[in-house]
């Protein structure tokens, strides 16, 4: 079979699905790879690097798409009036790619009308056997690592204890909420830069991680437990996030940088940091939103821009690990590796309905919405 490799359209992807070291291996598996050309260069990876691992290198997008059963993408199929990928592609492709269903089930509607089986990355379970597919992981590890260095370098201040003859500076407050991967990266980030870091979760069982990271965890009280059998976060009711607004009000106030990373799959990210706080925040703080995406944790963010309100700096940055191209290709084309492994033997990709990974990732299939969880959406 033939894996096809465009170049990403959508504006800020730097990434590429598949690095030159992983099509080598995929060849190896059996595969052919074509790759169109230019498609890695923002990630650093140059037509040559692919020529030598073994991949044919095409001239635009559209003889990638008629040569290729497979195709490995980045974001979601672009459909537009520039351009429409999904009606590029040959019915029965399989594209591998990140989809979030949830927030756009109108396009797994379209993927299936076009007859382009869809699997995406972002609905891999989260299983042990799965871990090594696990893009959502990869590149929101490197996202929270990114997060805080973009909010420090709009912070005019540094982040550790500084003692000098002129006297001793305090280290930098950083406040973070959501203790996922990214929140954690952010944590362990900000402390070895040497920050004081409060962290702020809904999921209790996430307390002693943040603790073991050298954190402090802000505590709100709660009745229920807000952690779905996915491990993901409920959404929470209005009197909860009323009580964690109270709460969270004093940390957000006396910090120099809040990093937001709150989100419950498939619906608006909660609103956790009011106007009334940005208000209230220190001149020239910094609040990096990083659900800026999905509506965003901060009332004020505005999506893919960085703005100044009230004196605070508030990055709606949406591709963090767009910012890192070369790592964040390289982790999730191991992520699509692992995931080819698996689905595919001697260069073929067969679509086993019955294992798990499969079943829980297809999104459509055969021209229908396959997924359970997307088929009441449409
Ligand atoms: P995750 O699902 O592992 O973590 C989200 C965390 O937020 C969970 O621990 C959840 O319990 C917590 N949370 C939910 N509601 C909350 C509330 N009201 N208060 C405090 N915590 C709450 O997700 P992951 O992978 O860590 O990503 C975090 C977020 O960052 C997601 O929204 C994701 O879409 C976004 N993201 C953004 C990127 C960017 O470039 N801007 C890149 C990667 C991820």
């Amino acid at each position: 079979m033939v894996i096809g490799i465009p170049k990403e359209i959508l504006s800020g992807e730097n990434r590429v699905a598949i690095t030159p070291d992983t099509a080598s291996k995929l060849i190896k598996l059996g595969f052919e790879i074509v790759v169109e050309t230019n498609a890695g260069l923002n990630a650093h990876f140059l037509d040559e690097n692919y020529i030598n691992a073994g991949a044919k290198i095409l001239s635009n997008v559209k003889e990638v798409f008629e040569a290729s059963d497979v195709i490995c993408k980045v974001q979601r199929p672009v459909v537009d009036s520039s351009i429409n990928e999904l009606q590029l592609m040959k019915k029965g492709t399989l594209l591998i790619s990140f989809f979030f269903p949830l927030n756009y089930p109108q396009l797994a509607k379209e993927s299936a009308a076009a007859g382009v089986n869809v699997i995406a990355m972002d609905f891999i379970p989260r299983i042990t056997r799965a871990q090594k597919m696990d893009a959502l992981s990869s590149q929101s590890n490197l996202a929270g690592y990114k997060s805080v260095l973009l909010a420090a370098n709009h912070l005019g201040k540094i982040f550790p204890l500084l003692m000098t003859a002129a006297g001793t500076i305090t280290p930098a407050k950083v406040v973070i909420m959501g203790a996922g991967v990214a929140g954690l990266q952010a944590l362990g980030t900000a402390k070895r830069l040497g920050a004081i870091v409060e962290v702020s979760d809904v999921r209790t069982a996430v307390k002693e991680e943040v603790l073991s990271l050298g954190g402090r965890f802000i505590e709100v009280e709660q009745d229920v437990s807000l952690q779905d059998e996915r491990g993901y976060a409920k959404e929470q009711s209005a009197e909860f996030l009323q009580k964690q607004k109270e709460v969270l009000f004093k940390h957000i106030t006396q910090a120099d940088i809040v990093i937001t990373t709150a989100l419950i799959p498939g619906k608006k990210a909660p609103v956790l940091v009011t106007e009334e706080m940005v208000k209230n925040m220190k001149h020239g703080s910094v609040v990096l939103d990083m659900a800026a995406e999905f509506g965003g944790n901060c009332e004020l963010s505005e999506m893919n821009k960085t703005v100044v309100k009230h004196g605070v700096t508030i990055i709606g940055e949406t591709n963090l690990p767009g910012l890192i191209p070369t790592q964040a290709s390289e982790l999730y084309s191991k992520n699509i590796l692992a995931l080819l492994t698996e689905i595919g033997k001697g260069g073929t990709v067969t679509l086993d309905l019955n294992n798990d990974i499969v079943k829980e990732s297809l999104i459509s299939y055969q021209g229908e919405v396959y997924n359970q969880r997307i088929k009441p959406l449409v």
